[in-house]
Order: structure tokens, then sequence, then C-alpha cells
């Protein structure tokens, strides 16, 4: 199974528009090193043809141009793309799919009752695409351990895994969490059994998850934010990381001690927000990592598992 990041910032992107924090005004300026980077969205797939989106990104048309396995270019109007799995209902994960509407066919949108009631009313991307090549829903049993698969992407099974994090600010039930707001997904390839637990959004690592992110050969998950601070100290916002449903990487029960209790799997942080210290190469941040054996995702890594 082959995995590509098409995009690794969380919301924002990397630099932020109206953003001028150390990290957005440097790498604007050249003057820090760190890349520049869009908003989240893995692409898997299991015969380098066919493609499973994970998130559709605001940047998805750059990160399409960046990648282009994802256009054969069989047929006057072609597509790699076989499906799109939707982990939560926030702009950054899904306002790309209005990109997409020129699709001959309606997409293949997987994603749960949950995000689908966002996707139809608190920001009704789904009701506007009906009028452009349509919407395919197909429902994510959100019972922990209910599998899946995608036509077209055959040998990968889909493992959806409820979690704790938010519902967007747009969600009819933003401050009533419900089951399925967000998930995470475990991906096996049924060929070779190795798995990936990718969670761009996870606010605390609950007991159920163990399992899943006990049994991985990689860990793909939350880099938000390095302290739960990390906006408040910058002046940028009141908002704290885990107000936003984003566990932070340091401190007593962050992210990094959190990872320690899975030696065997590598680790990578992804969703990474354009405030955080660890996207300068050069930070003390970043050699925490490096020493904790936890990579950065970057626009364009790829890998096989
Ligand atoms: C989040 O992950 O908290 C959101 O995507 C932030 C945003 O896009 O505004
Ligand atoms: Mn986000
Ligand atoms: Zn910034």
């Amino acid at each position: 199974m082959r995995i590509r990041v098409l995009g690794s910032a969380a919301g924002g992107g990397f630099p932020q528009w109206n953003c001028n924090c150390p990290n957005c005004d440097g790498v604007r300026k050249g003057t820090i090193q760190a890349a520049p980077r869009t908003q989240s969205s893995i692409a898997v797939s299991n015969d380098n043809i066919n493609w499973l989106l994970f998130n559709a990104s605001p940047d998805i048309l750059t990160q399409f141009q960046r990648f282009p396995e994802l256009q054969p270019g069989r047929a006057i109007r072609d597509t790699a793309v076989r499906g799109i799995v939707l982990m939560d209902a926030q702009i950054d994960h899904t306002t790309g799919l209005f990109m997409l509407r020129e699709g001959k066919t309606p997409l293949n949108i997987y994603c749960t009752d949950m995000v689908h009631e966002d996707l139809t009313q608190g920001n009704p991307i789904f009701n506007v695409l009906s009028h452009f090549c349509g919407v395919s829903w197909h429902q994510i049993p959100t019972a922990v351990g209910s599998t899946f698969q995608v036509e077209g992407i055959e040998g990968i099974r889909i493992t959806a895994v409820p979690l704790s994090s938010k519902a967007p600010p747009f969600s009819p039930h933003r401050h009533d969490p419900h089951e399925g707001d967000n998930i995470g997904i475990q991906l096996e390839d049924l060929g070779s059994s190795k798995k990936l637990f990718y969670a761009p959004g996870l606010a605390s690592i609950e007991a159920h998850l163990l399992p899943f992110m006990q049994q991985a050969d990689c860990l793909m998950v939350d880099g938000t934010c390095w302290t739960n601070d990390e906006m408040q100290a910058l002046g940028i916002s009141e908002k704290l990381s885990l107000d936003m449903g984003h566990m932070p990487q340091s401190g007593p029960g962050g992210m990094i001690e959190a990872l320690r209790s899975f030696p065997e799997a590598r680790k990578i942080l992804i969703h990474i927000n354009n405030t955080n210290p660890i996207l300068r190469e050069d930070s003390a941040e970043r050699q925490i990592l490096l020493q904790e054996k936890i990579d950065v995702a970057f626009d364009g890594m790829d890998f096989s598992l």
C-alpha cells in the first residue's frame, strides 16, 4: 500500500494568508529553514492506478498538479480518484470538494452520519454539489471496528474508529459532541497485513483506540500544536489547542509522551498548524522529535507499507 501526503498543514496552511507569526513571516521571506505546506490530505493506492483520497482540502487543485499520478489521461475527461473519505466536516478537509464539481459521475464520498448532517446543513456542500456532479454518499458506520472497502481500491480494508475531537464551528451540534463527528482510520493492506492508523484530528487517546494504535506499523496522527496555549502566547487567538480538538505534543499527557507506548511503529505528525515550532527544521522542538523518532509530514512525502 502506497501513501502519498498531498498536504501536511492544518487549517489555514503554511504560510497562512493573514498571519505574520515568526513561522509564517519567516517562510514567506525565506529567512527560516522551513517548507511551505498545503492543508492536510493523503492519497492511498494499492496498484498505483486507483487512488483513494482522505479529505479534500481547499488546496486540492495545487495538490493534484503536484501529483500527476492522479491524472492518468486515459480519456478526454478522467481521474484516478475512486473515492474520498472524510475524517470530519471541517473546512480544511471538505471545501476542496467544490473544486471537483466537474466530475462526470457523482463523487463517491465516504463519511459518517454526523459529517453528512454538517455537510447538508451547517455547510451544505453536498446540496450545492447536487447541482453539479452530485454526491454518491456511502455511510461510514461508527461502531468501533466496523470495516468497509472502496470499489476500485482492492486489497485495502478500512476500519473507522470514532474518536474525541471537535465538530466544526458551523455544525448544528458544535457544543454537543456526537459519535462520528471525527473518526480515525485504520488501513490494512490485505496482501502484506501492514497497517496504517491515520488520525489528523485527535484530542485524546481513549482506551478503545489503543488496540488500533498497538497494531499499527505506522501512526500518522495529529500534529497541530506543540503547546496547548501556542496561539494565545503569540497573541493570535484565545483558542486553546484542546478547545479545537487537538492534543498538543509537548508536556505531560501530550502526544510525544503518548507515542512512547508504541515503540515498534513508525510515527508521523500531520495537520501541523503554522504556529508550531516543529515546522522549523533547526528548532529545539524538532530536535526533540528526532530523538523520539517522530517524523514531521511534508507535502510530497511518499512511502509504502
Ligand atoms: C481544525 O482542525 O481545528 C480546523 O480545521 C481549523 C480550521 O480549519 O479553521
Ligand atoms: Mn483541521
Ligand atoms: Zn502563522
